[in-house]
């Protein structure tokens, strides 16, 4: 099925073709050129049917069998299934599905776990930390005393020993794991036993790299966190949202947290795309897919390496690669507008121990498109000639509208 055929037979071709053609611009736009952007990825045409649903009419605040409106016969048996599945697919004894992203995930963990003024322990946001772990700019930095850990100077990786020292100083209510921009697999029994040994909670951010984890490409944080945060789309691969996971003792804190304490009605065209999704990540050829997503991401970071570029912490475990340009004499603002001139899609990053800005760039999407490693050997050199002003940027991007017409994301 192809969503171009969708959105034609639609009625919002008669209806309203100024949105409709916006909506065809943007698919032709994700078509056409590469989604490197470490956070996005191709739903299935079968996770955007549940979106576009009619369960986007109905109001469901609360819980299956104990909702405060009427009519959710049908959007009861679509949240329960969410649950189980999420349960299933990720080894966790409570789910919660309800969270509308990533943010609001976090904001529910902290509301079960803490008070206004509790210290919390987490990545520095220079070192890859995401907002909601302390920035001014968030209600978390406002609400709550932050300590930030950091990266070794030399390797990149999380300093083990500055987060037991910081541990054992600050006495935090709560530790957080996770980030926004780090390559490596995070030890999640080193956090616990930190934890443990200062009598933490233990908040493991997971955003990032739970697709993975359903995949089986990446060490779960379920049995170490005592409560685990996570978007459902990024590579996990589902529509936008968030989700929880913890043990049973936490369950009704964990849920009570979510609504009614920040959330109200549970947007249920979303939850059943949730449950779309995690049935998808319980397949075999997702964990195929998982896994090709690490070696295509370990292959563009050799490449780049190969280039020129100073890729963080050598390497990557994960989708995701930070990376310095500054060494081909471009930083990494200019070179984001660069390669988006040719069709390359990516971020730009605060760099561990820079003061230039790097790139971020993730395989989740390429993945999806059946893109391989001999493609990411073509992008990583490609990439390097349009940052060295060595090809024009119209010819990239012929070559690369030449590329995803092999590889298109939505198969007519
Ligand atoms: C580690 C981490 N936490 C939280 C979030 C927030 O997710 P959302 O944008 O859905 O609120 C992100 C998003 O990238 C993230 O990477």
């Amino acid at each position: 099925m192809s969503v171009t055929h969708t959105l034609e037979a639609d009625v919002l071709r008669r209806q309203d073709p100024q949105l409709a053609d916006i909506l065809l611009g943007e698919l032709e736009r994700q078509s056409t050129t590469l989604q490197l952007i470490a956070a996005e990825n191709y739903t299935s045409p079968a996770v955007l049917a549940a979106l576009g649903s009619a369960l986007a009419n109905k109001y469901a605040e609360g819980y299956p069998g104990g909702r405060y409106h009427g009519g959710c016969e049908m959007v009861d048996v679509a949240e329960r299934l969410a649950v189980e599945r999420a349960k299933a697919l990720f080894g966790a004894e409570h789910a919660n599905v309800q969270s509308h992203s990533g943010s609001s995930a976090v904001l529910a963990a902290y509301a079960a776990l803490l008070r206004p003024g509790d210290t919390v322990l987490a990545l520095g946001l220079p070192y890859g930390g995401h907002l909601t772990h302390g920035s001014p700019a968030n209600f978390s930095g406002r609400w709550f005393d932050f300590v930030g850990y950091g990266v070794d100077a030399e390797t990149g990786l999380i300093d083990h020993d500055q987060v037991r020292t910081l541990a054992l100083a600050h006495r935090p209510k709560a530790i957080v794991c996770g980030s926004i921009a780090y390559p490596r697999h995070i030890d999640y029994a080193f956090f616990r036993d930190i934890a443990d040994e200062v009598g933490a909670y233990l908040i493991a951010d997971a955003a990032h790299p739970m697709g993975l984890v359903a995949g089986g490409a990446a060490p779960s944080p379920v049995p170490y966190a005592d409560v685990v945060c996570a978007t459902t789309h990024k590579v996990l691969r589902g529509p936008r949202g968030g989700m929880l996971l913890c043990g049973a003792d936490l369950a009704e804190r964990v849920d009570r947290a979510v609504f009614p304490f920040t959330q109200g009605g549970a947007q249920m065209h979303t939850i059943a795309a949730k449950a779309v999704a995690f049935g998808e990540a319980a397949t075999p050829a997702f964990a195929v897919y998982a896994h090709q997503v690490v070696a295509n991401a370990r292959a563009l970071a050799s490449g780049l390496a190969a280039e020129g570029l100073v890729v963080t912490t050598g390497g990557t475990d994960t989708h995701l690669i930070t990376a310095d340009p500054a060494p081909l004499g471009v930083d990494g603002r200019e070179a984001r507008g660069r390669l988006a001139a040719a069709g390359i899609v990516l971020d730009c990053c605060a760099l561990p121990h820079g003061d230039t800005r790097g790139l971020r760039l993730g395989t989740a999407a390429v993945t999806t498109q059946g893109m391989g490693e001999e493609e990411m050997v073509w992008l990583a050199a490609t990439l390097a000639q349009v940052l060295r002003g060595a090809t024009e940027s119209q010819k990239v991007r012929e070559e690369v509208r030449e590329l995803t017409g092999r590889f298109p994301p939505y198969p007519a």
